[in-house]
């Protein structure tokens, strides 16, 4: 039997993107003839029963938006076990057939969980820190990562004005992917990740050193927050080198913005796929990419998977920085 009412929501930390994938989960389901609800606040909405139907005026003019229409949360009560019963109850009482989540590796965990209930469920990644496991590439890192570029060029005209050291902190919480990838994309003097121990004199004094003696009189230091505070590394330049460093902390902005065309095309096509697997009775699925085009796989795998290191990014920023 064809499905022919499913939901959509987004959770966790909201990304880029995540709109124009909204849009295309209802295009696709309104192409199939299937009714598509909006639940709202990712799963506190299932749990409370907080859909709206979603229609095309619903979604027009929302593929160029940032954020998320349907508002998205880290719901405590999704996490445990009565929630969960909640949230699939009244998926068998509005008579939801599926559900597409949008989000990142939480997301992913409550899904299973939705699943394990009886749900049909698949996962879209979307999250700027891109941490995935399973994919290289999820909605939201690309804008936030050009955000993140765009702001950097603008400190780093200030800086070469003034002939300072700057210390910049991006997201990522306990991932350096994007920290990595911004920090090749502004020709960062040194860059700082959770992945790699550091070694400040090594790893940024010495970088910073090299940098003077070969004539460079600014210097860009790159920080994932989770490889540690701005203002602390900055104190640390302060007392090694006697430079007055500025901190700046990009922040929530690096969340916001018109997401980029990748992550609209990207959005747009995981939204199609969602609906395809659901419409093919699958469940417990993630889409993750795969060599250029996109798979789906289960989701207790793609959590379980490891990271892998971004290797080449590394050893590209060793032959980069400190010259
Ligand atoms: O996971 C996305 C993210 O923006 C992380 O980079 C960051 O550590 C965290 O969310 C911030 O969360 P909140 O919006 O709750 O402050």
């Amino acid at each position: 039997m064809g499905i022919k009412r499913i939901g959509v929501l987004t959770s966790g930390g909201d990304a880029p993107g995540m709109n124009a994938a909204v849009r295309a989960v209802l295009r696709t389901a309104l192409y199939h003839g299937i009714e598509c609800y909006g639940i709202l606040r990712g799963y506190n909405g299932l749990i409370n029963a907080d859909v709206i139907r979603l229609d095309e005026k619903r979604v027009s003019h929302i593929i160029n938006r940032g954020g998320t229409v349907l508002y998205t949360a880290r719901s405590k009560e999704f996490m445990t076990e009565e929630g969960q019963k909640k949230a699939a109850s009244t998926c068998k009482f509005l008579g939801l057939d599926g559900i597409v989540a949008i989000g990142g590796d939480g997301t992913f965990r409550g899904a299973q969980a939705l699943s394990k209930c009886g749900v049909n469920v698949v996962c879209i990644p979307a999250t700027i820190d891109n941490d995935i496991c399973c994919t290289n590439y999820s909605i939201g890192f690309d804008t936030a990562a050009n955000t993140a570029i765009d702001c950097i060029d603008k400190l780093r005209d200030t800086m070469q004005s003034h002939e300072r050291c700057s210390v910049v902190e991006v997201m990522g919480r306990n991932a350096g992917y994007l920290a990595m990838y911004v920090g090749l994309a502004v020709g960062a003097t040194a860059v700082l990740v959770p992945e790699s121990p550091i070694d400040l004199q090594k790893d940024v004094v010495e970088k910073i050193r090299q940098a003077r003696l070969n004539g460079f009189t600014h210097y860009m230091i790159v920080v994932a927050e989770g490889a540690g505070s701005a203002s602390d590394i900055a104190n640390q330049i302060h007392d090694a080198l006697d430079l007055d460093p500025r901190v700046t902390v990009l922040g929530h902005i690096q969340r916001g913005g018109t997401p980029t065309a990748r992550d609209r095309v990207n959005a747009t096509k995981m939204g199609y796929l969602a609906v395809e697997l659901l419409r093919a009775g699958k469940t417990n699925r993630v889409i993750c990419t795969d060599q250029g085009g996109f798979v789906d796989i289960d989701i207790s795998e793609g959590l379980s998977r490891q990271k892998l290191p971004l290797q080449l990014e590394a050893d590209v920023l060793a032959a980069m920085t400190g010259i």
